[in-house]
């Protein structure tokens, strides 16, 4: 082979692209959560009910921001890792998490977690599916990460909630099961970040595809709507919410949808 043909071995910088888009001065995710105390509330209820009577070692929350959802995983484990590719969220961090000095803070994202094969016990990665259209190789590695007995918990944006299943269904358009980006048209860029909402059926399978089996459903956020917020007290918002995760959980009806996952046998 000549000179001019040799490839370049791919580096592992090359194989994972990066993904610190949160690095940019466009985000100002802590702000991004004025307004938002009751969806705050319904994730935090939802992570609750899922890991109610559960204790690990070893949690990792992986593109866990500035560390919005490690205070409650604290709860749950011994150890907590926030595990973020943004080194401006991790700066955030350090503020947000001054009086928690147990949680570690890493620079890491989720297609090359540093974490020996099977040495966590909790995984969880809430609001990052976002971001991944093609979530394949970040399953994969959750998975390798995850002990055997090992619990992951996923959020995901859902494209297939209600108020979209009757759109589609007044245009008599079939609901799409490939990533949606939600994007407007003049926001759209190519070296812009992803932010796709996804067919929670698609998202089973391709965790399926990693070994990973979908043990539990909750529909989150179901209330999510800025008039409701500002009608309704949030108590009763909360108690709502309550009811709603598991009643329609079945139905994928909220925005949001929480997994939790297992190691399929
Ligand atoms: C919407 S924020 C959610 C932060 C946090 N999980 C929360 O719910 O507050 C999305 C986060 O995902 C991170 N992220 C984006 N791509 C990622 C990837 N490939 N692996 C891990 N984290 C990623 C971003 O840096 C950002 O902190």
């Amino acid at each position: 082979m000549n000179k001019k043909n040799k490839q370049k071995k791919p580096s592992s910088s090359d194989k994972h692209k990066k993904a610190d888009q949160y690095d940019s001065g466009n985000y100002n995710y802590l702000e991004y959560w004025d307004g938002r105390d009751y969806e705050h509330a319904a994730e935090e209820l939802a992570i609750k009910r899922l890991l109610k009577g559960k204790h690990f070692k070893q949690a990792v929350d992986i593109g866990g921001g500035y560390g919005r959802l490690c205070i409650l995983l604290e709860q749950y484990a011994d150890k907590v890792t926030l595990a973020e590719p943004s080194k401006q969220q991790l700066e955030i961090a350090k503020v947000y998490l001054k009086d928690h000095p147990e949680i570690s803070q890493k620079l890491m994202q989720a297609d090359d977690l540093k974490f020996k094969k099977g040495t966590i016990d909790l995984i969880t990665m809430i609001r990052v599916m976002h971001h991944l259209p093609d979530p394949s190789s970040e399953f994969a590695e959750v998975a390798r990460a995850l002990g055997e007995t090992g619990t992951f918990i996923l959020e995901i944006a859902n494209y297939a909630h209600g108020r979209n299943r009757i759109k589609h269904m007044l245009k008599m358009q079939k609901m799409p099961t490939e990533p949606i980006d939600i994007r407007s048209p003049e926001n759209k860029r190519d070296d812009e970040v992803a932010f796709v909402n996804h067919n929670p059926k698609t998202v089973i399978k391709q965790l399926a595809h990693a070994g990973l089996k979908v043990d539990r459903v909750l529909s989150v956020s179901n209330l999510r709507s800025p008039t409701l917020k500002k009608v309704v007290p949030q108590s009763i918002m909360l108690s709502a919410e309550t009811f709603l995760q598991l009643a329609l959980a079945k139905t994928y009806f909220g925005p949001s949808v929480f997994f939790l996952i297992k190691k399929a046998g």
